[in-house]
């Protein structure tokens, strides 16, 4: 599908291009469509200019480029092309397998805000028996442990663990290779605080998850989850990253479950909600990465805050 670009414009921080279609073929623009090699989000409006007499005389469309900074790569005048390369799905073990090589070093702004927003956290695992479910590269497994906690820290990537293994302080931890949709290879009521950061989007039954954290949590233990907020999915976000060889787009297998899904999964695995919080992309967010702007107000982060049964 082909375009000649009409004008492109700056309005409140975010670049419209206007085009109008050199082909009468229907087409999509999803997430990960380019124009012109530049990425662009799907178009919020679609105007069509009208003739004289009231009918359509040429199919005029507005894109949203993701980030303006690639706006100087289009200009007025030039005709381009629309593409669109569906990522690759692979299944969440080997997806993690193979973003573990560069997953540490992309500044993530789910993570700085799951970070910002849980700050009492570190201070809460001093001197407590810790199960950090799905750790992947160890992030919070890792200060947990530099906080004082004894920490056990499973998941079923190797890649991932590998990471985790090959950092400083990793000694001090237990790792525990484990498909977690199986039931936890951990004693009952073993552990003061068990958590799951930013896994749960990979969980198919999240109530048979929960009720294994709830087993091995001691009683009135705090069951600390976090997710990718379901929200996203409806604008067709989920877990993905680039091929650093050839910057092709792999997803590891998600699920779109939905907040009621999670908040379902309390209940039948026993775990009480002590709270439950929702986090949107704000300026401060913002400012520190060009890719949360673009989801400015959009609910970004899930916090359950859950205790086992006593
Ligand atoms: C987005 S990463 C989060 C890692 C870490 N919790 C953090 O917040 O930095 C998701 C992790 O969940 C792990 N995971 C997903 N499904 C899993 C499963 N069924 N069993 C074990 N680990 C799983 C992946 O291997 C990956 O390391």
């Amino acid at each position: 599908m082909h375009f000649h670009i009409e004008q492109i414009l700056e309005l409140r921080g975010r670049t419209y291009v206007v085009v109008t279609a050199l082909d009468d073929a229907p087409f999509a623009v999803q997430l990960g469509s380019r124009l012109g090699g530049v990425p662009v989000e799907p178009w919020l409006e679609q105007p069509r200019s009208v003739g004289p007499g009231g009918e359509l005389d040429r199919h005029c469309f507005v894109f949203v480029l993701t980030t303006s900074q690639d706006a100087p790569r289009l200009s007025p005048g030039i005709d381009v092309a629309l593409q669109y390369h569906a990522p690759q799905e692979l299944s969440t073990q080997e997806g993690y397998d193979r973003w573990s090589e560069i997953y540490d070093e992309e500044f993530n702004p789910l993570i700085a805000l799951e970070e910002r927003e849980t700050p009492w956290l570190l201070e809460a695992v001093q001197g407590k028996r810790v199960a950090d479910v799905g750790c992947g590269t160890g992030r919070r497994s890792l200060a947990m442990a530099a906080a004082g906690a004894q920490v056990t820290a499973l998941d079923f990537s190797q890649g991932m663990l590998a990471r985790a293994r090959a950092k400083p302080g990793a000694a001090d931890l237990r790792f525990v290779v484990a498909d977690i949709t199986e039931p936890l290879p951990l004693a009952e009521a073993a552990f003061d605080v068990v958590t799951c950061f930013l896994v749960l989007d990979h969980i198919d039954d999240p109530a048979a998850l929960f009720s294994e954290l709830g087993r091995v949590a001691r009683p009135d233990g705090l069951v600390l989850v976090t997710v990718m907020h379901p929200a996203l999915m409806l604008r067709g976000i989920q877990a993905q990253f680039s091929d650093p060889e050839n910057g092709e787009k792999l997803r590891p297998r998600s699920v779109p479950n939905q907040i009621a899904d999670y908040v379902m999964a309390a209940g039948q695995a026993g775990l009480q909600i002590d709270a439950m919080r929702e986090h949107a992309v704000d300026e401060e967010l913002s400012a520190r990465s060009p890719r949360a702007r673009r989801y400015m107000g959009w609910p970004l982060l899930l916090v359950l805050q859950m205790s086992s049964a006593s």
